[in-house]
């Protein structure tokens, strides 16, 4: 039976005797005697052996191998002064074992899992042996984060706030969260196909019709995407749905359950409210709706002033129908050469990915003057040059960028831009913790390629009633919460009413019976009595990785997916017999490239 868990030893069990199950941290055999660093999920232990004071363990300790697996029997015992180890908990205490049995033999290991290791594993080669990386320290701390933050949410979701933990089906219609879907076969039904959910919307709706008045599930949702480091093909959410609340009440819930997440894993207390800042002006003010506000560098929109400037590029933007504006960089000119900003340059290279076709700039030199290449510099007049500097509160060392055309593509670049030269300056304070709703979303937005409007958020999210006459042009009652430039989770009120409801699927180009025939078990649903309701859902993964000041989803995630959808240690997806495929009633048209 184990007595102790390794990271548990203490002063205070000095002369008991304990029982220890473990891995081999590492072993090392110091003429005669050999120490054992053993670790557990708790931490390490060390563990001595040696021909005098442990002579029965002796030959076995001194064969251990890293990541063999052991059972000691040992007495727990002072280290000499001399030997504390202060960087582990057990650090003041060792074990003398006066059993050692080997319960599973490790042989060589692809990487080094120790916790002395610090050497940096390729991640192919940690997704394939996972279960090795997940021994490995920051790996095991990660998936300890994830299980606190969701014990936390739990208990403030269930015993402060009455909320009912309800699962929703895996085997579903698909839900239009905008991403593609995974699509099941099915057997009995041939030639017909189930979706895996791309979230629990439409369920959870449904259950604020059956009256079940607060909903919550930590759900698995499937998306069939392009992946990036905060995305992944299947990954979870915190999903809720409440009755009768006012924007503002669910606005609220949600920091109260935020807060208590932070307070509960980092100590520490968030002022609230959080700001609010409407998409109209997070777009204005930083060319995106998920801005890093740890930084200013705010976007200063020049297009009234450069609509009748001689400068071509500028004034033929705004003309047709587009946008100028500027990121004023202080002390750019320092930092950033020409080089940077020309073809070529990398800068333009960041620029030219987001869509742009130039980088214009202008410096500001010593004396207060515009110092620029001919083109802007003489096709501005002397007023316009000063309401220039005057807008973007130019100084002597500003280097001004420019982006010029379509909105859009003017803002994802200068989105781009910010984001980069902040990291160059340094400007991130990695310890500041902004969190900010966004709010105000409009309800569509052009989708090009389909010429047709698409829901910007999803098309159950209700309008702003004084904006419901017209729908085109309407807000939408939609919310996004962003954590240090990350969506972290969005939202909205739904629309309880089967007519507002179906006038929003016309304007999205939805016919009457396609809505009929996608949906109409919510439309019929909404007909028996709807309260009105509203809900979030959180990004679980992307939370947890901010909160354990990762880089990409895949280090909070047990078992992710390869940026090529694959999991490296399973090897799926892969073929199947064509025995299966034939019960499915699926013919490939397509070998798989093996
Ligand atoms: P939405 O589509 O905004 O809303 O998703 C909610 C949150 O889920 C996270 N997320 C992802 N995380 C990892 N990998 C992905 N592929 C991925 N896609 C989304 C984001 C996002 O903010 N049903 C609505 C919510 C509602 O209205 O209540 C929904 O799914 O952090």
């Amino acid at each position: 039976m184990r007595t102790h868990y390794c990271g548990q030893l203490r002063a205070e069990h000095i002369g008991q005797t304990v029982t220890l199950f473990g891995w081999v941290d590492r072993q090392r055999d110091q003429g005669g005697v050999v120490f054992v660093d053993l670790r557990d999920r708790s931490g390490i232990t060390q563990i001595v052996s040696d021909l005098g004071r442990t002579p029965d363990s002796f030959p076995t300790a001194e064969q251990l191998g890293n990541e063999d697996v052991v059972r000691i029997v040992g007495r727990v015992t002072q280290r000499p002064a001399d030997s504390y180890n202060p960087r582990i908990q057990t650090g003041e205490v060792e074990v003398y074992a006066d059993e050692i049995e080997l319960l599973s033999e490790a042989q060589p290991l692809p990487f080094q899992v120790s916790v002395a290791e610090s050497a940096t594993v390729r991640e192919e080669a940690r997704l394939k042996y996972r279960y090795l990386d997940l021994r490995r320290e920051r790996m095991s701390r990660n998936l300890k984060l994830r299980h606190q933050v969701i014990k936390a949410v739990r208990r403030y979701l269930e015993d402060t706030e009455g909320f009912i933990e309800v699962e929703t089906p895996m085997l579903t219609r698909s839900t239009p969260e905008g991403a593609r879907d995974f699509l099941v076969p099915s057997r009995v039904n041939p030639g017909e196909f189930f979706a895996l959910p791309q979230s629990p919307q439409l369920f959870k709706q449904l259950l604020m019709v059956s009256g079940l008045d607060r909903y919550y599930q930590v759900a698995r949702c499937f998306r069939d995407e392009d992946l990036r480091a905060d995305r992944q093909p299947e990954f979870t959410q915190l999903d809720l749905e409440m009755s009768f609340l006012s924007l503002d009440e669910i606005l609220d819930l949600n920091e109260g359950l935020i807060c208590h997440i932070f307070q509960h894993i980092k100590g520490i207390e968030l002022p609230r409210p959080f700001p609010r800042l409407t998409y109209a002006e997070a777009i204005s003010r930083y060319g995106c709706d998920k801005p890093d506000t740890r930084y200013g560098l705010e976007l200063v929109d020049v297009s009234d002033l450069m609509a009748d400037s001689g400068f071509k590029v500028f004034s033929g933007a705004v003309a047709s129908g587009g946008i100028v504006k500027v990121l004023p960089l202080p002390n750019g000119n320092d930092a950033i050469s020409n080089v940077r900003i020309k073809p070529g340059g990398d800068l333009f290279r960041e620029a030219a990915e987001m869509g742009a076709k130039g980088l214009a700039y202008v410096r500001v030199r010593d004396d207060g003057e515009i110092d620029t290449i001919g083109a802007i510099k003489d096709n501005l007049s002397a007023a316009q040059k000063q309401e220039l500097l005057n807008r973007t509160g130019a100084k002597p060392g500003h280097l001004l960028l420019f982006g010029a055309g379509d909105a859009p593509t003017v803002n994802k670049t200068l989105d781009r831009l910010r984001q980069v030269t902040a990291r160059e300056f340094n400007l991130i304070d990695p310890e500041k913790i902004n969190l900010l709703w966004i709010v105000e979303f409009p309800m569509f937005e052009w989708n090009a390629d389909e010429q047709r409007l698409e829901a910007l958020h999803h098309p159950f999210t209700a309008p702003f009633p004084e904006d419901a006459q017209d729908l085109k042009t309407a807000r939408a009652q939609a919310y996004d919460i962003v954590f240090n430039g990350f969506e972290i989770g969005g939202g909205s009120l739904r629309i309880y009413q089967p007519d507002l409801q179906a006038q929003v699927f016309q304007t999205i180009g939805l016919s009457d019976d396609e809505a009929l025939n996608k949906f109409g078990f919510l439309l019929e649903a909404f007909q028996y009595g709807t309260p009105p309701h509203g809900g979030i859902a959180y990004g679980l993964d992307r939370l947890v990785m901010l909160l354990a000041g990762e880089e990409s989803i895949r280090d909070v995630i047990a078992f992710p997916k390869t940026q090529q959808a694959r999991c490296q240690l399973t090897n799926a997806p892969s073929e199947v017999d064509a025995k299966q495929l034939k019960e499915l009633h699926i013919g490939l048209v397509q070998k798989p490239k093996v």
